[in-house]
């Protein structure tokens, strides 16, 4: 029996109509929670209090007073959004000077800011990669990747996880003078990991190969003041398109695409996502903004998210929780079964700890995890809790 009664003489309608994933999706409501209120780490679900243990903003500048002044004074200077396209009524001097800002952080050349990552991801692929081109892609990458990749009609070969030596043999008999684009994540949010860039771009030396990384959840988090997973290796001019999202690190919403200066022009040209969708607007653009000024002028938050992590990956590591080996703030605790994901979670809940889940086909079947994210904002009043929180699910689920 459906869920929905409204019933049309459409197939497509019936078909959502009889989803079985939204009617299990809306059974269990493991998604789509609302919070009454946020304050700091912590949120409302109704009235009860929880530890947020599932956001991204690493540094815990959403609230951050500079950031908040130069959101709200850009309200007032430029107004509520950017109503279209760079292309169709114009940039504004607030792009511009992200751009800048953004380019000069990461040591590259030039950027185009989108209003999503997403859109940002997407856009560092579709222009790019023709038809006789070879995509080479890490099989763990985020959608918005593949959404680019599925927008070419280039040809497609997925390699192992984090493994340079698949890459290898992806490559091994593939024509020099076929262009080829390598596609990886700097950091995996899902698992955590790292990925080892060094020797990626050994395995593609010579291969002619362009390297596109994803850093969305290395951006504020690894390298030199937070300048991502590139600088953490020191290869930044060995790739030549890094994308990610403002709204993790940066304490925004939108994206970037950072690369030589003709390659930003050219995506400027061709990318369908930026001249067809509204560009970033100006509150965002100027919380970002505000956001890279703090990372570079206060570092104690990335000295206390590395701090928070180490501390809240000791409590996993007591309760001998399987962490998929994540190496980073973004920690799963792999369980690897949906019924006992749903009542940890539930557990964690109850104790006053709000995580996610992802259960396959998501994740590789036997991965299904509980997703944490831990957060410069997080005190230590709330690794105890998360602890205590721990305690309870463990003993009650496992
Ligand atoms: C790895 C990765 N890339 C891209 C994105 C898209 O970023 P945004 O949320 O800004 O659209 C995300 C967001 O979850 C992500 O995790």
């Amino acid at each position: 029996m459906s869920l929905f009664s409204r019933k049309t003489d459409s197939s497509i309608h019936t078909r959502c109509t009889e989803d079985k994933l939204t009617e299990m999706r809306l059974k269990y409501a493991p998604f789509y929670d609302v919070f009454q209120k946020q304050e700091g780490s912590h949120v409302w679900l109704g009235k009860k209090e929880l530890v947020l243990l599932s956001s991204n903003d690493y540094l815990g500048l959403t609230e951050h007073p500079k950031v908040l002044e130069e959101g709200q004074k850009a309200l007032r200077q430029w107004g509520s959004s950017s109503t279209g396209a760079r292309v169709a009524n114009g940039g504004r001097q607030y792009h511009l000077q992200l751009e800048e800002k953004l380019a000069d952080f990461l040591g590259k050349e030039a950027v185009h800011v989108h209003s999503t990552g997403y859109l940002s991801c997407m856009s560092a692929i579709q222009p790019f990669a023709q038809r006789g081109d070879l995509i080479l892609v890490d099989r763990n990458v985020h959608s918005s990747l593949w959404s680019g990749i599925k927008n070419t009609p280039a040809r497609v070969e997925k390699f192992s996880h984090n493994k340079p030596s698949s890459l290898a043999r992806a490559l091994e008999y593939e024509k020099p003078e076929i262009p080829k684009m390598l596609i990886f994540e700097g950091v995996y949010s899902m698992e955590g990991h790292i990925a080892p860039v060094p020797d990626f771009l050994e395995a593609a030396k010579g291969q002619n190969v362009f390297t596109v990384m994803d850093d969305a959840h290395g951006f504020g988090v690894l390298g030199n003041q937070g300048r991502g997973t590139a600088d953490h290796f020191g290869v930044t001019a060995q790739l030549d398109l890094i994308c990610g999202s403002l709204s993790k690190a940066l304490a925004s919403v939108g994206g970037f695409v950072a690369g030589d200066r003709c390659l930003i022009e050219y995506l400027r040209t061709h990318s369908k996502q930026t001249l067809f969708s509204a560009a970033i607007s100006p509150v965002q653009a100027a919380c970002a903004e505000a956001a890279l000024e703090v990372i570079q002028t206060e570092p104690e938050h990335l000295e206390k998210l590395w701090q928070n992590t180490r501390a809240y990956r000791k409590i996993l590591e007591d309760f001998n929780l399987d962490t998929w080996e994540s190496e980073t703030p973004a920690i799963p605790i792999v369980l690897g079964d949906k019924a006992k994901v749903y009542h940890f979670r539930k557990a964690l809940i109850k104790k006053g700890v709000f995580t996610t889940m992802s259960i396959a086909p998501a994740v590789p079947p036997g991965k299904d995890l509980i997703r944490s994210s831990i957060s410069a904002r997080h005190t230590a009043e709330d690794l105890d809790i998360i602890a205590d929180a721990f305690a309870y699910a463990v003993k009650k689920v496992l």
